[in-house]
């Protein structure tokens, strides 16, 4: 945990929902300190989700904060949309960028637009070469499941790479919020608190029970040391 965060974030993924009663559905994880947006284009990754609009649908009836991550090819075409649409930060995949200087400059981009920048990493994708250009971004998005898909089962592995973001992040000084996504629950999220995480997404582990706040709760207190 570091110094800049009071607790666990929790952000509930909305891509686990049922999009008959979405309203319902982020009211009913008031008690988060995010919302997750996955957006999905069908060629970064195999599946579709949804785009500017749902997240402007869902800006639009509540005030946490919009965590947006980008599964999508051509990330650069789309972040002053998103920005429109309501993200507070908003989080493109390394592997969908030409180089590290693409990705700063993107980053760039995305800070002058007010929104907070992120990156997110493969589980296949080293983060040594990365390390270097952290002080561009304020947070990290570790997958932990292949992205895609929600439901998947938590790859321990990748916490190295949490465990390794965590002492760049805490040598330096840096104000980088470290955040795990993919197969997130009460049996794994404490394990990666414990490698250094700041932020929780969790998909099925939130909207597949019946009280989804309680289950933010739990994760809350599992994930708090
Ligand atoms: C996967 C998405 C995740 C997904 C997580 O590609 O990025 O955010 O919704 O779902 P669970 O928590 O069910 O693994
Ligand atoms: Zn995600």
């Amino acid at each position: 945990m570091s110094a800049h965060s009071p607790g666990p974030i929790i952000s509930p993924s909305i891509l686990a929902a049922d999009f008959t009663r979405l309203g319902e559905e982020v009211e009913a994880v008031a008690n988060a300190d995010w919302i997750h947006v996955d957006i999905m284009d069908g060629h970064f990754v195999p599946n579709l989700s949804f785009g500017p609009d749902i997240t402007a649908t869902v800006d639009g009836i509540t005030s946490q904060t919009l965590d947006v991550h980008l599964m999508i090819e051509d990330p650069e075409k789309w972040v002053e949309t998103y920005a429109k649409a309501g993200a507070d930060c908003i989080i493109f995949h390394v592997e969908a960028v030409a180089d590290k200087d693409a990705a700063i400059a993107l980053a760039r981009k995305i800070r002058d637009l007010g929104v907070r920048a992120g990156f997110s990493i493969k589980p296949g994708t080293p983060i040594e070469p990365w390390l270097d250009a952290l002080e561009h971004f304020d947070e990290v998005l570790v997958m932990s499941v292949e992205p895609g898909f929600g439901g998947q089962s938590f790859m321990p592995d990748q916490l190295d790479k949490v465990r390794t973001l965590r002492a760049a992040i805490d040598e330096r000084g840096l104000n980088v919020l470290i955040e795990i996504d993919g197969g997130i629950s009460a049996e794994t999220i404490r394990s990666a608190a414990e490698a250094g995480c700041d932020a929780f997404v969790a998909g099925s582990a939130i909207y597949k029970q019946a009280d989804k706040a309680a289950a933010v709760e739990e994760l809350r207190r599992l994930a708090t040391l």
